[in-house]
């Protein structure tokens, strides 16, 4: 019989932390949701005592969701463990993850700190949160780069101690997988009382090898991963759960099974990616939009042969093409919400009814109406809601003159307008947009990505606008790609504070 994995997910705490990816409540609840459709065992809610938002946010989710357990991180202080606790007030099985920097850099540099010293701090939180509840996780900050003789000898200490889960992060995406396999594998046979505890695995992507670290780990001995849905994450991201996930079941040899639902994939990947404007790179594996797709000649032709030939994975397995609703004129509101829940928008009945108008139209000009059409589409109802809109833009460009763009923008009601010249029209659009705002914005980053199925198709394009110290994300789909634009840039506006 095959072993259980079990599966942390971390994209509302560790992939949260991204600059821009920030989600409020309601869609940190839509995302809770959707994993709680997908199977996973821990949804890490956050960390409460960094804000009251994140502490509103564990509280919600804990609400909101029935099995899963809700996690919420901590550092081995007893005020955060406190803050924790009070936030899992509503969930129906909780689990405290508290812990400490090990590694020496962590113990010399971040605590001015000795190793016995910190040992009896990690007992200590363990204890402390194991006052409040009985499923307390520790986790070995930067276990990656711990020596292992001292690593197992924590590790023992907070087992004794009651840890039920003990995480072994390779914090800084370090370790090769020939050492984390090492690690864990030292750790099952050195440390006593072991099999008292889960050994979970959380690795950084920083060399590109989280995945490769993560199966190591499994292949040794740990019994949960933790991971990001599409490997979102600080820096290079996280272990990303769709690529574990589907290493263990394109290797049953392995003997290891998970909860995962892999048909909802898919629908998740696309779900975060929207609702955290983090778009999915092209050649992602799993999720990325040519994942399946065969191009070479050689390759098409083995494929149409033999699908094994080039394939390891059914795409259906993981959701794709398994959309057996397709959107036309004849389709009614029932299918145009399903499909908008695919892709993270959540419309009361008034705004479906609004964007329901806007898809008959789109539907009679089109033959199918794509996931994209329709975010174009939800995308307009929400700038309803904008306070700075965009009126009108015209955009004069070509071979052989300077493009010009002039732009009229209704700011709570107050009209404006300015014209300016620039390198391209986005840049001539954008920098009229400024005379209008007249703040210090200065635009990080601006992804457009075209649809190529047909020039009838809608371009989306997100951005990232820094604004006083903080990063924020704007999107918008339009046929239009120069409007696309200019409209991303003001769903980021619309995001600052003031
Ligand atoms: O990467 C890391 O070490 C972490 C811990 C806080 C679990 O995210
Ligand atoms: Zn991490």
């Amino acid at each position: 019989m095959a072993e259980r994995l079990f599966i942390f997910d971390t994209t509302l705490r560790d992939g949260e932390q991204v600059p821009g990816c920030q989600l409020n409540t309601v869609e940190k609840i839509e995302v809770a949701k959707a994993l709680e459709s997908l199977g996973v065992d821990v949804i890490e809610a956050g960390f409460p005592i960094s804000s009251p938002g994140d502490f509103k946010s564990v509280e919600e989710i804990s609400k909101a969701v029935t099995w899963p357990t809700i996690c919420a991180l901590t550092r081995g202080i007893q005020k955060d463990i406190d803050v924790a606790f009070d936030a899992l007030q509503y969930a129906k099985h909780k689990r405290i993850h508290t812990g400490i920097g090990t590694s020496d850099y962590h113990i010399k540099y971040k605590f001015n700190s000795n190793k016995e010293e910190i040992m009896e701090r990690a007992v200590a939180a363990v204890k402390y949160a194991k006052r409040y509840v009985e499923d307390v996780e520790f986790y070995c900050e930067d276990a990656g780069r711990t020596d292992n003789v001292y690593l197992a000898r924590i590790v023992e200490a907070v087992i004794k101690a009651g840890a039920t889960v003990v995480n072994i992060p390779d914090t800084t995406g370090y370790c090769l997988p020939t050492e984390f396999a090492e690690k864990i594998r030292f750790l099952m046979e050195n440390v006593n009382g072991v099999h008292k505890a889960i050994i979970s695995t959380h690795c950084h992507n920083d060399l590109g090898m989280a995945t490769a670290n993560t199966m190591a780990g499994i292949m040794n001995g740990a019994r949960q991963v933790e991971v990001t849905i599409n490997g979102i994450g600080e820096r290079a991201g996280n272990t990303a759960m769709e690529e574990v996930v589907m290493a263990l079941r394109s290797h049953k040899e392995l003997g290891i099974e998970t909860n995962i639902n892999t048909k909802n994939i898919c629908k998740v990947s696309r779900v975060v990616s929207n609702l955290m404007n983090m778009p999915v790179q092209a050649n992602k594996a799993i999720v990325g939009r040519n994942a399946f797709s065969h191009s070479s000649g050689i390759h098409q032709d083995g494929v149409l042969k033999n699908i094994q030939t080039y394939e390891i994975i059914d795409p259906k397995e993981v959701g794709i093409d398994d959309n057996s609703i397709v959107l036309t004129a004849r389709s009614g509101r029932a299918a145009l919400k399903y499909h908008l829940q695919c892709v993270g928008v959540e419309l009361t009945q008034e705004n479906l009814d609004k964007v329901y108008e806007g898809f008959l139209k789109l539907a009679d000009s089109k033959k199918y109406v794509t996931d994209d059409d329709l975010l174009m589409l939800a995308g307009k109802d929400r700038v309803a809601t904008h306070r700075i809109k965009l009126d009108y833009m015209q955009i004069t460009s070509g071979v052989g003159v300077k493009p010009m763009a002039s732009i009229g923008l209704n700011i709570a009601g107050e009209k404006f307008e300015a014209v300016s010249l620039g390198n391209g029209p986005v840049d001539a659009a954008i920098k009229a947009l400024k005379h209008i705002i007249q703040k210090k914005m200065n635009l990080q980053e601006f992804l457009i990505q075209a649809i190529t199925k047909g020039s009838d198709d809608v371009g989306k394009v997100h951005m990232r606008v820094e604004y006083n110290g903080n990063v924020y994300s704007g999107f918008a789909a339009n046929t239009d790609i120069v409007a696309a634009s200019v409209s991303a840039y003001i769903d980021a506006i619309n995001k600052f504070p003031d």
